[in-house]
């Protein structure tokens, strides 16, 4: 009798510790020191964002992990980054045209991809943001995305023992303070990296493409490319497309922070990687699939008056062309990226 309690007893004691080993150690969603390191992919430019102020280290990207994922930074404790950040679409908010936030409030525009940010010199469709690190500001304050001060985030970080632990890993000591929470979000979001796509991997010699992917590739390279210039599919300057101003948004894009007439109607041209996951298109999502986004571009006569003029150059495209830009654009996808562990919800299943 005594015998068996003590087994049973020891036996508890096994399941309690493997269990727990479970939860901690899980590798799916361990990161160590090579996890983090930036690695500059082939024929990328240098980035804008270097890490320099920022030195990366696991257990900052983790504590990163857990705030990009975590409700705290909302109000009513209900919205996270990830909630509009969604893994599976490159971190945009799969199938909804305008963001969706704090007390089911409707935004103004589409959330975008969250990609290769550390080439971007700013940031939002209107390049309204210039610092990576600044950024999170922006929607943890908002009052219809986040609707919180950084000053009560800090306090009830500040409240949870479990980021007490994370913050003494990350830095060394239990300081809470804003600068370390807006520096650990720009280690997760800023190693969002995505350079092996099908496309990346033609031009590494390293897969072929069909005949109809090469020769969207060509038509993209003849029509498309001055606004989305390769390797990054954007060359960071804001333009007017050709999409009609959407009376109910009045959204006039950059205008709006500049003032400069030119800059009326334009916005940021977005990076096309991984667009086919990113749907729906453009800063209001107007349009919901590819087969939209071509027959815009395509169709001259719907443009807008102010549209840029280097969209003369596209012209009406056959149905065999628009096939053929279609077939290239979906080379652009990143199963790697989209996959990547490092980036999953640390609260999920693993999946
Ligand atoms: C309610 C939905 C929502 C939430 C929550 C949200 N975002 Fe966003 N995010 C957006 C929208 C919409 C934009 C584009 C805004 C604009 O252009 O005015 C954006 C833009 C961005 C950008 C700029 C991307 C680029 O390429 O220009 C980054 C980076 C970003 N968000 C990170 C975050 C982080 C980090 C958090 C959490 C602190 C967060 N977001 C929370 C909707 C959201
Ligand atoms: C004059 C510059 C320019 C040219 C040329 C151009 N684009 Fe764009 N593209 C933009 C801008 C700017 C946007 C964002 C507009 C907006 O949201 O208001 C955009 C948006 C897109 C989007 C939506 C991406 C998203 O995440 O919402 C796709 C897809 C796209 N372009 C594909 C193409 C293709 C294919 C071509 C060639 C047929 C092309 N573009 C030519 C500037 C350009």
């Amino acid at each position: 009798m005594k015998y068996k309690l003590i087994y049973t007893l020891f036996i508890l004691i096994i399941v309690f510790l493997i269990g727990n080993s479970f939860i901690i150690e899980n590798p799916y969603f361990k990161i160590t020191s090579k996890d983090v390191k930036l690695k500059i992919p082939k024929g990328f430019p240098k980035p804008i964002y270097t890490f320099k102020k920022n030195k990366l280290k696991a257990d900052i990207f983790i504590l990163g992990r857990k705030l990009f994922y975590d409700n705290i930074l909302s109000k009513d404790n209900t919205v996270s980054c990830g909630s509009c950040h969604q893994r599976i679409a490159a971190f945009a908010h799969i199938d909804h045209k305008l963001s969706h936030g704090i007390y089911a409030k409707i935004g103004t525009r589409n959330v975008p991809a969250l990609q290769n940010l550390i080439w971007k010199d700013s940031y939002m469709w209107d390049g309204g943001v210039n610092n990576l690190e600044v950024q999170p500001i922006h929607p943890i304050t908002n009052p219809i995305e986040m609707d919180e001060t950084l000053e009560n985030v800090i306090l009830k970080l500040k409240r949870d023992s479990n980021y007490v632990k994370l913050f003494k890993k990350a830095y060394k000591d239990t300081l809470i303070n804003s600068e370390r929470v807006l520096k650990s979000l720009a280690q997760f979001t800023g190693l969002m990296i995505t350079s092996n796509s099908r496309y990346d991997k033609y031009i590494r010699k390293q897969d072929t493409f069909s005949i109809t992917e090469k020769n969207g590739l060509t038509l993209f390279r003849a029509k498309c490319e001055t606004c989305h210039k390769e390797p990054l599919f954007t060359d960071n300057s804001y333009r007017n497309n050709g999409i009609k101003l959407d009376s109910s948004l009045n959204d006039f894009g950059r205008g709006r922070l500049t003032e400069i007439e030119k800059d009326y109607r334009t916005f940021k041209v977005p990076g096309l990687r991984n667009v086919e996951r990113t749907y729906p298109y453009m800063h209001d999502g107007r349009f919901k699939n590819l087969k939209e986004v071509i027959d815009h571009y395509s169709n001259a006569a719907s443009h807008d008056l102010n549209s840029d003029t280097i969209l003369k150059k596209i012209g009406v495209l056959t149905a065999e062309e628009k096939k053929e830009l279609h077939a290239f654009l979906l080379t652009l996808t990143d199963k790697e990226f989209l996959l990547d562990r490092r980036f999953a919800d640390p609260n999920m299943v693993q999946y």
